[in-house]
């Protein structure tokens, strides 16, 4: 095996490793301009080997123009891949992901190999201007893109309730809880509540309200919403 045809080979297995990284590495949360980077690394490694197995062959052979058209395209495709309506997808994806650097992987290849078998150097050109366009998203194009994960964050807006209100709560304690508590939790039929800081913390205080023994009544989902259990369990924390 040629000296540069080896060199190609361990540069194109190294980049492809690197390229599926995202299958093993699930949850690593890289902000946008440090993926393009990686990308522009992987994108360098691919053109790299391709401009390396073009000039292992070039004393053989030459190629002809269609080897520029081939260049010239791959960098449009790269593009197409890199676009910023695909992040979200891609985040929540892993095979995707790793597809996705695979392909930018190739269409460097590409990019370095046509243009290297097109004309000596030309691989150079192209394998670099492939390169610079990751460089370039590096800075968005000027956009943004908010990672947004919709499957991630489904759950956690029909579980989590917002911070109590407290006056909210107390309207609620009014109506549910007074005739039992007492107004402003003084006590009754059921025990007082002043103080009741000390004895349950806001979390507790609302898992007794949604599961309490009887004979207090359990309210929630019924009559109290998740929120309204937060909500009157954010006043009777107040009470004093
Ligand atoms: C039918 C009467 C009744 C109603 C209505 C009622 N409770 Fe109770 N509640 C009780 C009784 C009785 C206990 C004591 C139960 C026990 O300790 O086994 C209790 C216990 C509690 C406790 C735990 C006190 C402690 O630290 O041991 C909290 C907190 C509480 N109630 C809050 C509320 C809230 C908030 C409401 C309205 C959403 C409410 N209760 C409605 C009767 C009632």
């Amino acid at each position: 095996m040629k000296k540069q045809t080896l060199a190609a080979t361990i540069i194109l297995l190294a980049t492809v490793a690197f390229a599926l990284i995202p299958l093993f590495r699930r949850n690593v949360d890289f902000p946008i301009p440090v993926h393009h980077a990686l990308h522009a690394a992987m994108m360098a490694g691919g053109a790299l080997a391709g401009i390396f197995f073009a000039g292992s062959l070039m004393r053989e052979r030459r190629g002809g123009a269609a080897w520029l058209i081939v260049a010239m395209f791959a960098p449009v495709f790269a593009m197409l891949l890199m676009w910023p309506s695909e992040y979200s997808y891609f985040e929540l994806h892993p095979y995707g992901h790793a597809a996705e650097h695979l392909g930018l992987t190739f269409l460097a290849f590409v990019a370095g190999y046509g243009g290297q078998r097109y004309a000596n150097g030309i691989g150079w050109a192209f394998g670099i201007g492939i390169v610079a366009m990751a460089l370039l998203a590096i800075g968005g194009y000027g956009v943004g893109p908010a990672i947004t994960t919709p499957v991630a964050a489904a759950p956690s807006q029909s579980n989590a309730t917002a911070a109590p209100n407290v006056t909210h709560g107390s309207a609620l304690f009014t109506q549910n809880c007074a005739v039992c508590h007492g107004v402003g939790g003084a006590g009754g039929e059921g025990p007082p509540l002043k103080n009741e800081r000390s004895r349950k913390t806001l979390a507790a205080a609302e898992a007794w309200i949604e599961n309490p023994a009887p004979p207090m009544p359990k309210l929630y989902p019924a009559t109290l919403s998740a929120q309204d259990v937060a909500d009157v369990a954010g006043y009777v924390e107040t009470l004093r």
